[in-house]
């Protein structure tokens, strides 16, 4: 039985060396030391030998499985170490290899034009003025000399909230705003976003305004047309003229729309402003003495001007962008272009 026993532990040693990997190593172990194993088997024979002979053959079975453990645990270590070498070399990260692009954002040109059209205002002495876009009626409509029966007021028109409360169509409401709280001298520009119902390539639910207002004593329409002309020269260039066409605001008296020259042609005549030379901009006018009066300003001490500009007309016509719907869809496919 003791040869047998030897040959067993040769075999182990064998079998052990070849175990190439954590599965193969737990088989083995099963195999020669676990409870089925051949080890435990030799112990069951011992009731069959002389009595004399059973504690040194137990002794020996015994000396034999601690071996066989020990064998077990030195390759078990040898194979953890090799399979983590093997992790650790799988995982290594290549120095080498070019870096993953990062997408760099780009500002809106939206954005761009609102900064800008700030900054050319802020060099000629206005402060900025907010106000809210969630309106009421007085602000929106009756503090601005629109009557009650004015189809602007209508539901066609106008994104109501509530029984007087509504999203603002204009930002004449912060000319409103700015009177209530401040006596002239004021000049100020409010630049911010307006609801209408309409939706077309040319007008979107949601749009953008940016609404000037000076009021002093002796502002005259003369100082509104010079206001627009060095402006919209500042804006886009020195060949860019401005003119104006009587119109009629409820706010303003006597009222005018604001005409550019076309950006494309210059006044020649091309598709975008469909031959006519011109482009609309927006509304101007002096302040109807009806509207100082309603804010405790002095309408015969003080005379003042304003007028309300598409932001977004002129963000299309710098960046070249036909339909205004896509400036609000947040495609980044559009959104990349101005980078
Ligand atoms: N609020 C007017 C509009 O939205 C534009 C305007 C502003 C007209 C200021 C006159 C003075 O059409």
């Amino acid at each position: 039985m003791k040869e047998e026993l030897q040959k067993v532990l040769e075999a182990a040693k064998v079998d052990i060396a070849q175990a190439g990997s954590m599965h193969e190593l737990m088989q083995l172990k099963s195999r020669y030391t676990g409870k089925k194993s051949v080890l435990n088997g030799f112990m069951q024979k011992i009731g069959s030998l002389p009595k004399e002979e059973r504690p040194a053959f137990g002794q020996t079975v015994n000396v034999v499985k601690s071996e066989i453990a020990e064998i077990l645990a030195s390759r078990e270590a040898e194979i953890k170490d090799s399979e983590y070498q093997k992790a650790v070399q799988s995982d290594a990260i290549d120095f080498t290899m070019p870096g993953r692009k990062r997408e760099v954002g780009a500002l809106h040109p939206l954005t761009r034009v609102w900064r800008e059209i700030e900054d050319v205002f802020i060099s000629m002495g206005f402060d900025v003025a907010e106000g809210p876009d969630v309106e009421d009626e007085f602000h929106n409509f009756d503090a601005l000399n629109t009557p009650k029966d004015h189809p602007a007021r209508d539901l066609s028109d106008t994104f109501y909230l509530d029984k007087d409360v509504l999203l603002r169509t204009q930002t004449s409401t912060v000319q409103v705003r700015v009177m209530e709280n401040h006596k002239p001298p004021i000049k100020i520009i409010s630049p911010g976003s307006c609801y209408r119902n309409e939706n077309d390539a040319s007008h979107s639910p949601m749009f953008h305004q940016v609404e000037a207002l000076v009021v002093d004593e002796g502002v005259t329409f003369v100082d509104l047309r010079d206001m627009l002309n060095v402006f919209v020269k500042k804006l886009f260039d020195d060949k860019i003229e401005s003119r104006i066409r009587p119109h009629f605001f409820p706010f303003t008296e006597p009222s005018a729309e604001i005409d550019i020259i076309c950006v494309k042609c210059y006044g020649e005549g091309c598709n975008l402003c469909k031959g006519s030379g011109w482009l609309e901009m927006g509304g101007a006018g002096m302040v109807d003495p009806n509207v100082f009066d309603m804010l405790g300003i002095d309408s015969e001490k003080y005379t003042g001007y304003a007028f309300g500009l598409g932001m977004d007309r002129i963000a299309m016509l710098k960046y070249k962008i036909p339909d205004i719907r896509t400036m609000f869809e947040n495609d980044i496919r559009f959104l990349k272009q101005f980078k």
